[in-house]
């Protein structure tokens, strides 16, 4: 048989072959397609034609292989489309789970609302770590040598000798600002702190305060007492009624504790305020001068106030919030609650 012929036969091969199903069409292209198919076999013998017939060859053998690939093709789609998906486990009939965003917690949403009061006045933000040295969580800060508030009931030690702590307080960012930096300065701090205190409705042993101080030449309580009571105003409503109750912290003379009228019973007596008409919200007074001395700044030329409150217990006033333990459970129905809030 010529070479021409051949190309003919496997032509009605081609077209004879019957492909039922997926082997089929593998035992098709290996008989005709695959390199060591029938078509391969007669594109390689070109070279033993004459060369005049060479094109018209090459012709018929391009067409015979474009018709055998084309079936292939086809066949192919054919038994592809036919596949069907393997039974999934997707029950489309159940209801959707609704993609709910979270919200802002309620401390994160009064710690914005703090940060912007401040902001406004004019103060700056600065930060303290929590593990602080016994320097700038006592020392520099004018406690003596025997302060309860040194002992282990209070404290948590990290390491004796020396002495460091998780910070009890945020006055230890007092330390930190004024030691490296000079008057005048206005800013404020809000972060976490540690005391070792059992866990009730009312304390925590990690809770969140706001520090914040201002010095300069000739600052007086009264810039104290103007600053606290727009933040109060500003936070709690225009109406709240703030005052100041004598007290005592080594750091600040004179030293007071910052009251607000109860926004439970607005004054009137409840058991949130143990019927006195006003909850306390922080201390603060005028920073005593050893504690410039300490930082290096010249109390003869500069005074200043500071201030510190509890997060938690502003929070709590803002929302009427009766546990603060209610803030680390998770409990999404509370959480729920200050959806919409910013
Ligand atoms: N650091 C004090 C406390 O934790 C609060 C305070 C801050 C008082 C600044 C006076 C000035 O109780």
């Amino acid at each position: 048989m010529d070479l021409f012929e051949q190309v003919r036969q496997v032509m009605l091969e081609v077209e004879a072959y019957n492909i039922k199903q997926a082997q089929d069409l593998e035992n098709f292209r290996l008989a005709f397609i695959a390199k060591k198919g029938k078509i391969p076999a007669l594109m390689d013998a070109i070279k033993s034609i004459a060369p005049e017939e060479r094109k018209k060859f090459g012709m018929e053998v391009n067409k015979l292989k474009q018709i055998a690939e084309e079936k292939f093709r086809e066949k192919q789609a054919y038994f592809e489309s036919q596949i069907v998906a393997p039974e999934s486990s997707l029950d489309l009939t159940l209801p959707h789970i609704p993609d709910t965003l979270a919200n802002a917690h309620p401390l994160s949403i009064v710690r914005n609302r703090i940060v912007q009061i401040f902001e406004h006045m004019g103060f700056k933000q600065s930060e303290g770590p929590e593990i602080e040295d016994d320097f700038h969580n006592f020392t520099g800060l004018n406690f003596p040598e025997n302060h309860p508030a040194r002992e282990m009931q209070d404290t948590f030690f990290i390491e004796k000798n020396p002495d460091i702590a998780l910070r009890t307080h945020t006055s230890s960012v007092q330390i930190r600002v004024m030691s490296t930096h000079q008057p005048p300065m206005r800013t404020f701090s809000i972060g976490r702190v540690f005391r070792n205190e059992a866990i009730s409705a009312r304390a925590h042993c990690i809770f969140h305060q706001i520090e914040g101080f201002f010095i300069d030449e000739n600052v007086g309580f009264v810039d104290l007492k103007q600053t606290l009571y727009h933040f109060v105003k500003e936070m709690f409503g225009k109406d709240t009624q703030i005052r100041f109750r004598p007290s005592y912290f080594p750091f600040t003379e004179p030293s007071a504790e910052i009251d607000i009228s109860c926004l439970i019973c607005k004054g009137k007596g409840c058991n949130v305020c143990k019927y006195s008409g006003w909850v306390e919200i922080g201390g603060a007074g005028m920073i005593d001068p050893n504690v410039f001395i300490n930082c290096g700044i010249d109390p003869e030329k500069y005074t200043g106030f500071a201030f510190g409150m509890g997060l938690e217990r502003i929070t709590m006033l803002k929302y009427q919030i009766k546990d603060l333990r209610l803030f680390t459970e998770n409990d999404v129905r509370f959480l729920k609650q200050f959806e919409g809030i910013v």
